[in-house]
């Protein structure tokens, strides 16, 4: 409730990434980075993916060719990006389509304000209106800030696989 209050006083605006931005493109990408050595540590997070495919996967996401998907960026007062969230289409095993939330991000001095809350709630309203009836993402079982925050938006663990979680919520 103080999370949906302080995030709708503030005024921090979301928005989709410009697709001819390469500054944002990077952006995005150096987060996704900084995201995998926050969730794995240095050397993990840095040896996993180059930053060339890190490039290639957010170029990938926006092209309407190879996906259905979003961007979001968030941005502050200043129209500094302080965050974004990454959504698709994706299908499962039985050929049914749902909505695959892959990864949301806040700069560390942003944090603990619900700018979290109001990318997700923001995904969450995209794949409403594109008829999704569930909303998937993974994470690592042992990171509890991610977990709380799906949980406390009605999202349950559904799948668990190794050290890795699936959280899922299924759209009325
Ligand atoms: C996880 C992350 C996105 C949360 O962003 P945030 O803007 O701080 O989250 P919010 O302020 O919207 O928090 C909403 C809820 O999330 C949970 N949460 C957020 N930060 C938390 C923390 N440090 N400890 C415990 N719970 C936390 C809480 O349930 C919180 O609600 P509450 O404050 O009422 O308890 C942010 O910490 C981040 O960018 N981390 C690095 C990137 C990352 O790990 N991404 C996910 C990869 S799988």
């Amino acid at each position: 409730m103080l999370h949906m209050q302080a995030a709708e006083n503030s005024q921090h605006k979301i928005r989709e990434i410009n697709p001819n931005s390469e500054e944002e493109i990077s952006l995005v990408a150096a987060r996704m980075r900084q995201t995998l050595v926050e969730v794995l540590g240095e050397e993990k997070g840095t040896s996993l993916y180059s930053m060339e495919w890190l490039l290639g996967r957010v170029r990938w996401h926006l092209n309407s060719n190879l996906a259905t998907a979003k961007i979001f960026l968030i941005e502050d007062d200043n129209c500094e990006i302080v965050g974004h969230a990454i959504a698709r289409i994706d299908t499962d095993s039985d050929e049914r389509r749902f909505g695959y939330f892959s990864t949301v991000f806040i700069v560390p001095a942003y944090r603990k304000k619900g700018l979290a809350r109001s990318l997700l709630l923001h995904v969450e309203a995209w794949l409403r209106s594109m008829k999704m009836q569930k909303i998937a993402y993974n994470t690592a079982e042992n990171h509890s800030q991610l977990i709380n925050l799906f949980e406390k938006n009605g999202f349950a663990i559904t799948h668990r696989e190794g050290e890795m979680v699936q959280l899922s919520k299924h759209l009325s």
